[in-house]
């Protein structure tokens, strides 16, 4: 084995990885990279179809986010952001706030996906204390959506394969069923369907909304649990009922945010308007770790008190608002302007969507889902029954180990095959990774 990879695995132990596995099969030692293109120290090159978990939106090595990046490492590199500031900051929430759903108009910092979520819970909490409404401690969440690693977040997430070993520690939550149409938990199907799925939402506000803080989902596309992509006019619906039973609605658009889906922010093409909106991986293009939950006027003035009254918002982190990512951020959100990114993706999403529909006649293929450049290609041991593979039967890592000898980055997420590439592919990269994609799956 290499010198590098045999030090790697003396000395590390990586996230998500069985580490068994990589006395086989040891990590892919990467040296550099280019526009959606990875590189290892032999210069064999790797489609980054996933976006380095999701967070790569311009493409690597992008002169203008390096360039932003070394100029704020010129002026200032870090401070405390309690009692000080700095103009990256302040630039950065006013244009976030300028590009978010209505009514969002307040931004707090972290640092990372789940920071951004834990502040979401922690002010929803809080804000009903605040204003003396004791009862409403519960959170509702889908019984398969993903929202990070800590406690707060895997409390209200439900991808058990994660969580479920520390789930005597978490706090409790309602679980409602996920609108998975492929496996509609109504039975049902989505061309004849009435978004019956939201009915356990209205019955549980009906009779518990008293007790209920706020309502957390992933706007449109449940990432982890498999690319799940759900019909908008459900979370009209959550919205509503979040409305109308006095409920906080929490839009975990971590994973959505930033074009993905064709638009912004996927909330927007529901036109919804949350009380907390929760960003990260994107928010820097995927150069530097960031955290942000937006929220509204209402919710920022119900901790606006004297102080003796014990309202203040007491979280921070010690990275929070780092101006190097503030100032990676503010160049991103430049790049989408002046390089017209999302007018660009929007014209390769119906060629990627074309693309992915060619799958469907592959024998072990049960569904294909596509929203903007997030696609999934779901297999199955048995297209008529839905049949699923075992876990244990480890098909991802098969694909995962197939992929890489095709010069892509297959991730799949159990034994769904899913493509999440940076917003600036190209037409023949996309052609390119789509015919990859197949050949790996026809062999496989
Ligand atoms: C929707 C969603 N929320 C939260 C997170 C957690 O983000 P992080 O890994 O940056 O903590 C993720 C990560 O994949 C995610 O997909």
């Amino acid at each position: 084995m290499d010198k590098w990879l045999k030090k790697d695995l003396e000395f590390i132990w990586h996230p998500y990885t069985q580490m068994k596995d990589c006395r086989d099969f040891p990590p892919v030692l990467i040296e550099r990279a280019n526009g959606i293109k990875l590189y290892d120290d032999k210069g064999r090159f790797y489609y980054d179809t996933i976006s380095s978990w999701w967070c790569n939106v311009h493409g690597h090595n992008h002169p203008r986010i390096k360039e932003a990046i070394k100029r704020q490492m010129d002026s200032l590199e870090h401070v405390l952001f309690a009692g000080f500031t700095h103009k990256p900051a302040i630039l950065l929430a006013e244009r976030l706030i300028s590009i978010s759903p209505k009514g969002l108009t307040k931004v707090f910092f972290s640092d990372d996906g789940s920071t951004s979520v834990e502040v979401a819970l922690k002010m929803s909490f809080q804000y009903w204390q605040n204003n003396g409404i004791r009862a409403k401690t519960k959170f509702v969440s889908l019984d398969s959506g993903y929202h990070g690693d800590t406690f707060g977040t895997m409390s209200v997430s439900g991808v058990d394969l994660f969580n479920k070993v520390f789930s005597p520690l978490f706090f409790r939550s309602y679980k409602i069923p996920s609108p998975y149409c492929y496996r509609c938990p109504m039975g049902k199907k989505r061309d004849s369907c009435g978004i019956d799925c939201v009915e356990p939402l209205s019955e549980l506000l009906k009779g518990r909304s008293r007790e209920i803080a706020g309502i957390i989902l992933e706007p449109l596309v449940m990432a982890a649990a498999g690319m799940i992509i759900y019909p908008k006019e459900y979370l009209m619906k959550v919205a509503a009922l979040a409305r109308k039973h006095n409920v906080h609605l929490i839009v975990d658009e971590v994973a959505t945010g930033f074009g993905r889906t064709g638009k912004m922010f996927a909330c927007e093409i529901a036109g919804i308007k949350p009380d907390f909106m929760c960003l990260s991986k994107g928010i820097t293009s995927g150069y530097l770790p960031l955290g942000v939950t937006l929220t509204t006027d209402k919710v920022y003035k119900a901790f606006y008190a004297d102080y003796k009254e014990n309202k203040t918002f007491y979280h921070g982190h010690t990275y929070t608002a780092n101006p190097i990512c503030c100032s990676a951020a503010l160049a991103t959100l430049k790049i989408f302007e002046e390089e017209k990114t999302l007018e660009k993706a929007r014209k390769i999403m119906p060629l990627f969507a074309a693309g992915l529909e060619r799958f469907r006649q592959l024998p072990s293929v049960g569904d294909v889902r596509h929203i903007g450049l997030i696609g999934a290609i779901e297999l199955v041991k048995d297209k008529r029954t839905k049949k699923s593979f075992n876990f244990k039967e480890r098909i991802g890592l098969k694909i995962y180990r197939e992929g890489l000898k095709r010069n892509l980055i297959l991730r799949p997420l159990g034994s769904i095959i899913y493509l999440f590439p940076p917003l600036c592919v190209k037409k023949d990269e996309i052609e390119d990774i789509l015919n990859r994609t197949y050949a790996v799956i026809k062999d496989i």
